[in-house]
């Protein structure tokens, strides 16, 4: 952990996924395409680089990438000259915005940074930057706090020794410090509660494996990892209690966006009486959204599928590949939706 010396004082720990440099002229990632192999960081300024680093995952998971994008528009700040900060930045989000269409956090951070340029609009332009600065510590810190609060309400709904069941990575590398869908078995190891976790490795990017399981070692959980179609045999030996997952979007009506997989798992756990949580900021409630239906799911690119981890092929060159990124859990099949603000049940009304 350092202290960081700059417009304000927020501090920040080398373990965060995203940072500000030192001297807040440019942000710092762990690239997470190279965990657990190799912990690489690297120094993004060019808008070009921020893009790609949401696009390729190298920042990765809903919150993440939102305090990510909220920084990105005022590391650009600094780069664009006084009278072009309105039309250039405003570009900027409109980019970023095209990199992934599911996660709501994205568009939400970027639309939070508009409004402080539209707020200081005719003030002088290094108190416009400021604003900016402010805003994206802000929805950092914010995010902090967001993760400690659902954890805690999280811990009450399991017990010592549970088995939990998670999906993806909603741990402290999609998010800030606790995570969301693990922060409360994060929370649990601070406190010396033992639990029982299962990862769902998670095809085809692997979060699970590579990144939960990595994220739980280290906190000293001793995870078990499982292939995503194990889930139904775990669940039918009776060795979970819960499913714990993040969220990309949720709808009004709680139908929840997760990571492709996600649905599957709500089947099983459904027909296995296991109840099923998900955890998430309330900034990743859309209340456009009436229902799930009308959240636009990202389709990756076919290479993803048809490699292991785009290192060996593993089907014929030119088979046909779909490659949906994410898929929605009806609001009938989620147990609860715990937020910062406490556990909702059914029916959800977040409008
Ligand atoms: O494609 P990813 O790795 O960004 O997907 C991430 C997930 O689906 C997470 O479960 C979700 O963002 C919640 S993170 C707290």
């Amino acid at each position: 952990m350092r202290s960081q010396q700059g417009l304000s004082d927020m501090e920040y720990y080398d373990t965060d996924p995203v940072r500000l440099s030192e001297g807040d002229k440019s942000i710092i990632i762990i690239d997470q395409r190279f965990l657990p192999n190799e912990e690489i960081t690297r120094e993004i300024v060019s808008a070009e680089d921020m893009y790609d680093a949401i696009k390729t995952l190298a920042v990765r998971g809903a919150p993440c990438i939102g305090i990510f994008a909220a920084y990105c528009v005022y590391v650009r700040s600094l780069y664009t000259k006084d009278d072009e900060l309105d039309k250039a930045l405003n570009d900027l989000a409109k980019y970023l915005n095209s990199s992934r269409p599911t996660a709501v956090n994205l568009s939400w951070a970027l639309k939070e940074q508009m409004k402080v340029l539209d707020q200081t609009r005719g003030q002088p332009a290094d108190k416009r930057r400021q604003g900016l600065l402010e805003t994206a510590q802000q929805i950092h810190i914010s995010d902090i706090e967001t993760c400690e609060k659902i954890a805690e309400y999280g811990l009450t709904l399991i017990k010592e020794n549970d088995g939990v069941i998670t999906h993806c990575n909603a741990g402290a590398l999609a998010t800030s410090r606790l995570g969301t869908g693990l922060g409360p078995l994060l929370l649990a190891a601070k406190r010396g509660i033992k639990l029982r976790p299962y990862v769902d490795e998670t095809r085809p990017l692997l979060q699970g494996a590579r990144l939960t399981a990595y994220e739980l070692e280290r906190a000293g959980l001793e995870p078990t990892l499982i292939c995503d179609n194990m889930a139904a045999y775990v669940m039918s030996r009776g060795l979970v209690n819960a499913v714990f997952i993040g969220a990309d979007r949720i709808a009004a009506n709680g139908d929840t966006a997760n990571k492709i997989g996600s649905l599957s798992l709500a089947i099983n756990a459904k027909h296995f009486g296991v109840p099923f949580y998900v955890f998430a900021p309330t900034s990743t409630i859309d209340k456009s959204c009436k229902t799930g239906r009308e959240i636009e799911i990202e389709l990756r690119d076919n290479d993803e599928i048809k490699s292991l981890y785009f290192q060996r092929p593993i089907a014929p060159e030119n088979v046909r590949c779909l490659n949906p990124a994410f898929d929605v859990v009806e609001h009938e099949l989620i147990t609860a939706i715990i937020t910062e603000d406490g556990i909702h049940y059914p029916p959800y009304a977040f409008n």
